[in-house]
């Protein structure tokens, strides 16, 4: 083990994060373990390099020990990627440390919330609709990054994060070490990523299937190809050229709202007259994938996944037609909201606050289970439930018991027909 000495750091941090001085830099990352009792351990996806998770000042950070440079680079990507709001873990700044002859430079990012790696999902979760929900993220957040003109270099599942989304997944990139961020990215770009994604994903499988983790009739070697197709479907969803009639210009806003539903943001339409102005050509310029998110955030403040925001936006339209129909005039989305969040969200969310602060659950994600199991019991009834009869019923059903496995709480499907109770 290396002998402490007084290391020369030169620290560069976000405004409004810690220092991270209080750390023993005397030592490299790999000896942490024998001299931090700030150190955490947490499900984590394979990795060459060192990487330590840190309870610092009331936040949660990943450290990974890189040379020189390196960690300045991913710093610089990720914030750009970040500022391009895409999906992937959030820098917090790089900490170069001199040690004698030893030197290497630290990347510190904030750890992801509510997130697992693939192991742990894919090894509990092998039924098909959840498999599906996984490659379709991951189809998903290679389409935004590539939109965005990122090329990743190394499309894995050890690198890539998954967090709970209404039922499904959101994928988000964690290693950005090979990145490169292009103005326009070529196509062949997008070919080379898809085809290193295929390798290590198919690679990524076998490993579990080698430590037997998988059933024996996982399909681990068209996993891979099955991303890239879904990939290609959405791609083309998204940037394909639209030709219609000048009489049938309410597709512009069909085209829209599809783009809309799939939670991409339309920041401009491009549309070219051809052939003497018989036809029109569309194409949308996508500028992210948050468009409920936004909505959701800009009217109640609350910030989640996109298909959380989606749901929650019904729920809203919802209350607002009710409330429209009650008080025989057209009311605000805005008053809609207010109301939802003060008597709908937050008092359901007291109710489960108990759930949540004992296993750290995402408080959005929770919310929609009962959204869904809400659907479910109504349609017993054959009428609306209200939240607290579906809130108490998914308690006692689900959370009792299920509350000390310390795992994120899986969706629960209730299955009306085989209810007897
Ligand atoms: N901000 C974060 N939040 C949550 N988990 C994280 C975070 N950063 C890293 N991890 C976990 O640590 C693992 C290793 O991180 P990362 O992939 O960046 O290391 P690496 O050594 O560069 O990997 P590679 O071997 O692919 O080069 C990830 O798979 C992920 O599980
Ligand atoms: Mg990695």
């Amino acid at each position: 083990m290396s002998q402490p000495s007084i290391p020369v750091l030169n620290i560069s941090i976000r405004p409004g994060f810690p220092d991270f001085l209080d750390l023993p830099w005397e030592y490299p990352l790999a000896e942490w373990r024998f001299h931090s009792e700030l150190r955490v351990e947490v499900p984590r996806g394979v990795s060459r390099h060192i990487v330590e998770f840190i309870n610092y000042a009331g936040g949660l950070y990943a450290l990974k020990e890189l040379p020189v440079g390196v960690a300045e680079r991913e710093y610089d990507l990720l914030r750009e990627m970040n500022e391009n709001r895409l999906p992937a873990v959030r820098p917090v700044g790089h900490i170069q440390v001199r040690n004698g002859d030893r030197q290497s430079s630290v990347l510190i990012t904030q750890f992801l919330d509510y997130s697992q790696p693939y192991r742990s999902i894919i090894v509990n979760n092998t039924q098909p609709p959840f498999i599906e929900n996984l490659l379709d993220a991951m189809a998903g957040l290679l389409v935004q990054l590539h939109l965005a003109g990122v090329y990743w270099g190394d499309c894995s599942l050890s690198n890539t994060l998954f967090r709970r989304d209404a039922g499904t997944l959101q994928a988000y990139l964690v290693d950005a070490e090979t990145a490169e961020i292009h103005i326009e990215m070529p196509p062949t770009l997008r070919h080379d990523d898809l085809n290193i994604m295929e390798e290590n994903v198919n690679g990524d499988l076998a490993d579990l299937a080698a430590s037997r983790l998988l059933p024996a009739d996982f399909p681990i070697f068209t996993t891979g190809n099955s991303i890239r197709q879904r990939y290609q479907r959405l791609w083309d969803e998204i940037t394909h050229e639209e030709v219609i009639h000048p009489r049938e210009r309410y597709k512009i806003q069909e085209r829209i709202r599809a783009l809309n539903k799939l939670g991409f943001s339309v920041g401009e339409l491009e549309i070219r007259t051809e052939e003497n102005g018989d036809v029109l050509k569309m194409r949308a310029v996508v500028t992210d994938r948050n468009f409920h998110r936004d909505q959701l955030l800009g009217l109640t403040g609350l910030e989640t996944e996109e298909k959380q925001a989606e749901k929650m936006m019904n729920e809203i339209r919802e209350l607002r037609a009710s409330l429209s129909m009650e008080k025989n005039r057209s009311i605000a989305l805005s008053v809609a909201a207010y109301k939802w969040l003060e008597e709908v969200f937050l008092p359901a969310i007291r109710s489960l606050q108990p759930y949540i602060d004992r296993n750290q659950s995402d408080p959005a994600e929770l919310y929609c289970a009962i959204l869904e199991h809400k659907w479910y019991l109504s349609e017993k009834a054959q009428g609306d439930v209200g939240h607290h009869a579906a809130i108490m019923d998914y308690l006692n059903r689900f959370l009792d018991t299920g509350s000390r496995t310390g795992e994120l709480p899986e969706p629960q499907v209730y299955d009306a027909q085989n209810d007897d109770r």
